[in-house]
C-alpha cells in the first residue's frame, strides 16, 4: 500500500496506473463501514484508493473539527489489512492553499434536513469531494447510505458538472444492537450508547406501521417522534419522512419514501435512515 501525502504526487498517480480506479473518500477514525466501501470498490475496480482527510470547510464554527477523532496509525493498518492499494492523506494547506476561494455549493437538495441543520456543512462536502474527483479521477466513487442526504447530493453534483465518475451507494453497516457505526459513536458515554439505540428502533417502527400499510406520513412520524422521545437522554433534530430522489417531506408515504432521524445524546449529534420498501 502506497501513502501519498501530496496533491501532486497524487495528481501524477493517474499516468502511471492501469485499469478502473476506485475511490472511497473518509475523514479517517475507520469502522466496518468504511471498510465495507472499501471491499466494494475491490470486488468492482483494479486499483482501490482510499483517502483519510478531515475536511475543515464541512464543519461549522461550533462543531468539532479539532476534536474530530483521528488515529492515522490505525487507519494506514486497516486500509493495508483491507487491500487498499494506494492512501491519499493530503495536509489542510495543500488542499486549501492561501487565497482558496473557490467552491462548489450544491441546490435545493442541501435546504433541508443535515443541510438545514449545518449550514455550509454541503458547499465543505462537495468543494472537498469535486477536488478528490479531480485530483484522483477515480472511475467509481464509493458512498454509504448512513449520509443518504450527502450521497444524493454529490450524485447530483456529479452529474450536473460532468465529472465523469459514478457515484456508488453501499448499505448502512450497524452493531450487533443496531445503531449504525459511525466515528462520532465514541464520543458516547455508555448510557448514551444504550439510548441513541432508540434512532435505529424510531426507524424500525417506520417500517413496520409501512408493512401494516399505515401511509399516512403524520401518523407515522407521530409514532417514531414518540419513540425517540421516550428516552429522556434524546434531544431531536429531525424526523423525516422524504422522497428519496427528491428528499421533499412527504404527506403520503410509499415504496419511495426514506425515514431520516437526527438526535442529540449529549454533545453527541447521530443521524440515522432506512427505506421504508
Ligand atoms: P466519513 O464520515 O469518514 O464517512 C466516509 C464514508 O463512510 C461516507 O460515505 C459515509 O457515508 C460512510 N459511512 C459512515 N458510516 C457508515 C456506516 N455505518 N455504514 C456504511 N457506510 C458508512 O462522509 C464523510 O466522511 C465526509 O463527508 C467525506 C465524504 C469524506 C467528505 O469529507
Amino acid at each position: 500500500m502506497r501513502i501519498i501525502r501530496t496533491v501532486d504526487e497524487m495528481k501524477k498517480l493517474h499516468r502511471e496506473i492501469c485499469g478502473p480506479v476506485g475511490l472511497v473518500p473518509t475523514m479517517g477514525y475507520l469502522h466496518e463501514g468504511h471498510l465495507s466501501l472499501v471491499r466494494a470498490s475491490k470486488k468492482q475496480d483494479i486499483n482501490t484508493v482510499a483517502s483519510i482527510f478531515v475536511n475543515p470547510t464541512q464543519f461549522g464554527p461550533h462543531e468539532d473539527f479539532k476534536k474530530y477523532p483521528r488515529d492515522e496509525k490505525r487507519d494506514m493498518a486497516m486500509l493495508e489489512n483491507a487491500g487498499v492499494d494506494y492512501v491519499f492523506a493530503p495536509s489542510v494547506e495543500d488542499m486549501y492553499p492561501a487565497g482558496f476561494d473557490s467552491w462548489v455549493e450544491p441546490g435545493i437538495l442541501q435546504q433541508c434536513l443535515e443541510g438545514a441543520v449545518r449550514p455550509g456543512h454541503f458547499r465543505g462536502v462537495c468543494t472537498v469531494v469535486a477536488k478528490l474527483f479531480t485530483i484522483i479521477r477515480p472511475d467509481r466513487a464509493y458512498f454509504g447510505q448512513k449520509d443518504y442526504q450527502q450521497y444524493l447530493i454529490i450524485k447530483r453534483m456529479a452529474s450536473d458538472l460532468n465529472l465523469d465518475v459514478s457515484v456508488e451507494m453501499l448499505p448502512i453497516i450497524r452493531e450487533n444492537d443496531g445503531l449504525a457505526l459511525s466515528s462520532r459513536n465514541t464520543y458516547l458515554s455508555p448510557a448514551e450508547r444504550q439510548a441513541a439505540l432508540v434512532l435505529y428502533r424510531s426507524l424500525l417502527t417506520a417500517r413496520s406501521l409501512f408493512d401494516e400499510k399505515e401511509h399516512r406520513a403524520e401518523v407515522i412520524r407521530k409514532k417514531m417522534t414518540d419513540v425517540i422521545q421516550h428516552e429522556s437522554m434524546a434531544e431531536i433534530d429531525y424526523v423525516s419522512l422524504s422522497h428519496q430522489d427528491t428528499l421533499c417531506e412527504s404527506d403520503e408515504v410509499s415504496a419511495k419514501t426514506i425515514a431520516l432521524v437526527a438526535a442529540r445524546f449529549g454533545k453527541t449529534r447521530l443521524i440515522d435512515n432506512m427505506f421504508l420498501a
